[in-house]
């Protein structure tokens, strides 16, 4: 077999090659993976994107939207549940693909994982440092520059949430149980109060028909048809596309499975459950948003809070700075977690420098690479304008949807007799509608974005070759584990 196709045994994936399957404690239980999961999946989706795409893309259609998005995600959920049920390793997607289509492939997923996760942790910060600006002022106090404090919140957050998941996963844990139980309250009161304050006709519209625009196509599939248009059905799916971000996380949990006890069953469940229940809330949430204030009323900066205050209800700004300010801190503090395991694995199999899958003894995580990526984010977060690239974080986790999905059919195949803790229900059918659902999204995202997509990943190839090709494990003869301390024995 060429040697960038080699394929990584199943029974090293999950690290009896390098014994480093024990180097992080288990530490999660199933009700922790849920927390886990609502911790990283609910955030700036819903408190921004959800009214950003109702006001310009989806108008009350944004409802479909969510339902299109949700279901292709736990079309996408299901595929990942039997594999983390397979192999249980940090890497997630990366490790998948690394058993089944071999080595480059996995460079190509872990490097669109890192586009996600890196991406989106600086996103999320950005809307965190927006959020945090409007909560101060709703107070009542004047910011003298608020781009310059927005600033210096998002490197406050960023060095903290590093801090805290560089100090320990339990130290983060428990702050988590704590911040995700203050959001959900805050968001049961946006649903029970809007509920309240629903008004029919402005469901009326839930359809609004499409304007052709005059600009350039801005999506794949706009180009193929070769018009713009916003509303309408393609606003709806092209909405779905960019919703998608708020669904992502999900796939974060399973990079929790090698610290999780009894994995095979807990992750899927974990995984699966936190999935029903955000999507849940999501409609929920942007059913009364679209149906408190007509869409064309919902401001951009601030949606949910416009829509509260356009139906007389100004108190509840309070209570959504509140549920987004913790809400978005979960989804970063997850997001750099999950962030770390993947470059975790990578670097434990040589396919980047090894250094950084060091495990510091005094804290029991990968602290080296833990602060690599907050010093990444920080960048990010700071000098590039990443709210106008949310998409790319889409894009980098269909991509990896797109290979599990493709990933669970070869794999019945090729290894049946795998002990698999999960199955999907009717493969191939599922998985086959998981790839086709996965590919719609990808073709409603903006020409931008795969161009932006194209680039990330040709640069990425250009480092497997240099650098992981060579340093690869599997390019190494093998050697005799320690098995107490996990390393080879020279
Ligand atoms: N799903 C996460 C959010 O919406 C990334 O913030």
């Amino acid at each position: 077999m060429s040697t960038i196709l080699r394929r990584l045994p199943p029974s090293e994936a999950t690290g009896l090659r390098t014994g480093a399957r024990h180097s992080l404690a288990e530490l999660y239980r199933p009700a922790d993976l849920v927390v886990l999961g609502l911790g990283v999946t609910i955030g700036a989706g819903i408190f921004s994107i959800a009214g950003q795409q109702a006001a310009t893309t989806a108008g009350p259609g944004v409802i479909l939207s969510f339902m299109i998005a949700g279901i292709a995600c736990l079309l996408a959920c299901l595929c990942y549940a039997e594999l983390s049920s397979t192999m249980p390793t940090s890497g997630s997607a990366y490790t998948f693909t690394y058993v089944i289509f071999g080595e480059v492939w996995a460079w190509i997923i872990g490097w669109a994982l890192i586009l996600e996760l890196q991406f989106a942790a600086a996103v999320v910060a950005r809307a965190w440092g927006l959020i945090a600006v409007g909560a101060i002022t709703n107070l009542g106090v004047r910011v003298p520059n608020p781009d310059l404090v927005a600033d210096v919140l998002v490197l406050v957050i960023l060095v903290l949430l590093t801090a805290i998941v560089a100090l320990g996963a339990r130290v983060g844990l428990r702050a988590l149980w704590i911040m995700v139980s203050a959001k959900l309250l805050a968001i049961g009161a946006v649903i029970v109060v809007g509920l309240f304050h629903l008004d029919a006709a402005n469901f009326g519209e839930l359809y609004v028909p499409s304007k052709t625009l005059t600009t350039s196509p801005a999506t794949v599939l706009e180009v193929l048809v070769g018009e713009s248009s916003a509303f309408g059905w393609f606003g709806i799916f092209s909405a779905a596309s960019a919703i998608a971000f708020a669904y992502i996380g999900f796939d974060v949990v399973a990079t929790a499975a090698e610290e999780t006890v009894n994995a095979p069953r807990a992750v899927p469940k974990g995984m699966i459950r936190s999935l029903v229940i955000a999507t849940v809330i999501y409609i929920a949430v942007a059913l009364v948003m679209v149906g408190m204030v007509s869409y064309t009323k919902i401001s951009v900066e601030a949606p949910l809070t416009s829509a509260f205050r356009a139906a007389g209800v100004d108190w509840m700004a309070h209570v959504i700075d509140v549920g987004a300010l913790l809400g978005l801190t979960t989804v970063i503090l997850v997001l750099i977690v999950g962030q770390t395991r993947v470059l975790f694995s990578m670097a434990r199999d040589g396919l980047i420098p090894r250094g950084l899958a060091a495990v510091s003894r005094r804290y029991h995580t990968p602290s080296r690479v833990t602060l690599v990526i907050g010093l990444v984010a920080i960048v990010l977060a700071e000098f590039v304008p990443v709210l106008t690239l949310q998409e790319l974080v889409v894009i980098g986790a269909l991509f990896a949807f797109a290979f599990v999905a493709a990933g669970v059919i070869v794999m019945r195949r090729r290894m049946p007799h795998l002990e698999r803790g999960f199955r999907v229900p009717l493969s191939p059918l599922v998985p086959a509608l998981s790839l086709l659902a996965t590919l719609w999204l990808m073709v409603n995202l903006r020409v931008l974005t795969w161009a932006y997509f194209v680039l990330w990943m040709a640069f990425g190839l250009l480092v497997y070759l240099v650098y992981g090709r060579r340093h690869s494990l599997l390019a190494r003869p093998a050697r005799p584990v320690d098995p107490v301390r996990g390393r080879h024995r020279r």
